[in-house]
């Protein structure tokens, strides 16, 4: 089976403080992913672009296209920052023995309306094939209406989803969906057909800076997917290896 795993930028990254990776989170979440991929797991890791792009891509207000004489310089740099970040990922898994392979969606991803028109990952899905470990992110790219937009990691891992995965992995700072947005609701441990209306009303935007849409944006598609997802805590790498192994933890479940 194949498991699209999403390491969120609020756990690969301190989320407000500009450039700062969590390296030891990131050690230990690719510690996961090779040990899982040596038991014969199929990954594609995406991960979010955390405080490395979200600050500059407000900044520069990227999320409605480049404008003005440095449009494009601001572009490239944030992603050179996704590129930058995403180095430390492949060479985490890579020196775990996980042969990890980057696939940035600037140079293989076109938007309409900031949302995902053309993705050509033919080469992302042979390298799958051949045994490889795919590794994408939440980045900027072309997009036909506004010239550039950004695309997050979860439109990634919503359009995996809906092609070839048999699991989505969300790792997040937080348990899993709460019942409140304080951080001291109740943990929703499942969302089913049944209760998924009440679910998405209790649930807004982040409290940190996020261009993409924070949680709300990212549960909103979970229910019309094929497969199950969850959202559990990188901080408790135990957690996902109970999702991994199939066993009931602290998470949320989606069975749509
Ligand atoms: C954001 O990606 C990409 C840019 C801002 C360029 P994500 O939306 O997937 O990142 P996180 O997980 O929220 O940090």
């Amino acid at each position: 089976m194949i498991v699209a795993i999403k390491l969120g930028g609020s756990i690969i990254t301190q989320k407000s403080k500009f450039k700062t990776p969590n390296l030891q989170a990131i050690d230990a979440l690719c510690a996961l992913i090779s040990e899982y991929y040596k038991k014969g797991v199929r990954f594609i890791v995406v991960h979010g672009a955390g405080s490395y792009a979200h600050i500059p891509s407000k900044e520069y207000g990227l999320a409605d296209g480049i404008r003005g004489d440095d449009g494009q310089v601001h572009f490239a740099y944030v992603h050179s920052l996704c590129e930058e970040l995403s180095t430390l990922i492949i060479n985490s898994l890579v020196g775990k023995g996980v042969p990890a392979i980057s696939f940035h969606p600037a140079t293989f991803v076109i938007q309409k309306n900031k949302l995902p028109f053309k993705i050509d990952d033919k080469m992302l899905l042979r390298y799958l094939k051949e045994g490889f470990v795919p590794v994408t992110h939440g980045d900027v790219v072309l997009d036909n209406s506004i010239r550039t937009s950004i695309i997050s990691g979860d439109a990634l891992m919503d359009y995996f989803g809906k092609r070839i995965a048999g699991k989505l992995i969300f790792v997040s700072d937080v348990d899993g969906l709460l019942t409140s947005l304080d951080g001291k609701g109740e943990l929703i441990r499942e969302v089913t057909r049944d209760n998924f209306k009440g679910v998405y009303s209790v649930v807004s935007g982040s409290k940190h800076v996020d261009v993409t849409g924070g949680m709300a944006g990212k549960i909103k598609n979970l229910m019309s997917l094929k497969c199950p997802s969850y959202i559990v805590s990188g901080k408790h790498p135990n957690r996902i290896r109970s999702i991994l192994d199939g066993r009931n933890d602290i998470y949320t479940k989606f069975i749509p």
